[in-house]
């Protein structure tokens, strides 16, 4: 088990519905490896939030070839397991309860104004689980109960934060000041990396058009000509131009170059400038690839050793559940439950 130093908490978590993409790593991955310089991190692989959207079908889920793939991905993307805590959400149950409890603390309204909620409804009205509905009150649980300052996420998770912060601000008011109220780390660029051949959505895991999305441990190749078949403006001369709302697919280009080299959307405006979106679209593959390659050598040294991986949820496991336990007991405690 893990003691920590005296540092701030980040939380973050990814559901582990299919393998990690592009849009991963652009809006949260990528910060991992230096984050843990400032912060006492705890990564979570939020299989609990994947009930709500995705069947379990292996008795062995937890130590599956999927999650192990998640785990070995977090070492590849610079998760440091001997400071940070990374675990499985349904091995720690105080997650559950606190669940409970803080479902207490919000409204109907609130939830329901939720955009990923009301979207899920217009594809699909009639089987509805109560628990998409719930789903921010779980993240409210996960981020709350390890006093965290500060929670790393796309654009698209930041709806479910604010209400974070609103379930812990009501509740405090009520009670002592037991929550931390957490702040959002979100990127200006990368933070919402959309489908490549439809840039007016965001790019996920479980898109049915592969080529709508890059993966981490697609190959090299593969990569390569989903770059180049992506769908790009149709205007004439071609202009490699910022502009999301008139030309959203250059834009998502140009925000996954930024993203990757940490360089100005205006410096790269300037230097593509004279480029054919053919030639700008090459270069952007090469560094997409060279960021993946490095990802995927460090995956496969991790891979190898599923003992290793197994032991890192083993003992994230111990960590996450004595440190959450404890603040449990402090929730229980202000409710007159104990
Ligand atoms: P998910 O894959 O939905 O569990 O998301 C895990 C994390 O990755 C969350 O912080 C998301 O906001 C972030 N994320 C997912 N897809 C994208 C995307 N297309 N662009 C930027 N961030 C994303
Ligand atoms: N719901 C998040 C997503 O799909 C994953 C997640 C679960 C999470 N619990 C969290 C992210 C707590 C940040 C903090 O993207």
């Amino acid at each position: 088990m893990l003691y920590f130093k005296k540092k701030d908490i980040m939380f973050t978590g990814i559901q582990p519905t299919g393998l990690l993409t592009l849009g991963n790593y652009c809006g949260t991955m990528y910060r991992w490896r230096n984050i843990q310089k400032d912060y006492q991190c705890f990564f979570c692989i939020a299989d609990l939030h994947s009930l709500t959207t995705f069947k379990i079908d292996n008795s062995k889920y937890c130590f599956s070839s999927n999650i192990l793939d998640m785990v070995a991905l977090y070492l590849s993307c610079g998760v440091d397991p001997t400071n940070s805590v990374i675990f499985l959400q349904s091995h720690v149950y105080t997650h559950s309860q606190l669940y409970w409890i803080l479902s207490n603390f919000v409204y109907f309204g609130e939830l329901s104004r939720m955009t990923q909620f009301k979207k899920r409804l217009l594809y699909n009205n009639t089987q509805i689980n109560l628990s998409l509905f719930s789903y921010p009150v779980l993240m409210a649980a996960d981020i709350l109960l390890y006093n965290t300052n500060c929670v790393s996420v796309g654009l698209d998770q930041k709806q479910h934060i604010e209400l974070v912060k609103k379930i812990a601000l009501r509740f405090n008011s009520i009670y002592e000041n037991i929550f931390i109220i957490p702040d959002i780390l979100i990127e200006s660029i990368g933070s919402k990396i959309m489908a490549l051949q439809n840039p007016k959505k965001k790019m996920s895991k479980s898109d049915i058009n592969v080529d709508n999305t890059i993966f981490l441990l697609d190959k090299i190749d593969v990569i390569c000509l989903k770059i180049k078949q992506s769908l790009t403006d149709s205007d004439n001369p071609p202009q490699i131009v910022f502009n999301p709302k008139k030309k959203p697919g250059i834009s998502n280009l140009l925000s996954i170059f930024s993203s990757l080299t940490n360089t100005d959307i205006s410096i790269l405006e300037k230097r593509f400038k004279f480029y054919q979106y053919s030639s700008f679209k090459k270069i952007l593959s090469d560094v997409i690839c060279d960021t993946i390659f490095k990802i995927q050598q460090s995956y496969i040294y991790f891979r190898k050793n599923e003992d290793y991986l197994i032991d890192i949820l083993k003992s994230g496991k111990k960590t996450a559940l004595n440190y959450s336990k404890n603040n449990l007991k402090k929730i229980f405690s202000v409710l007159n439950l104990v």
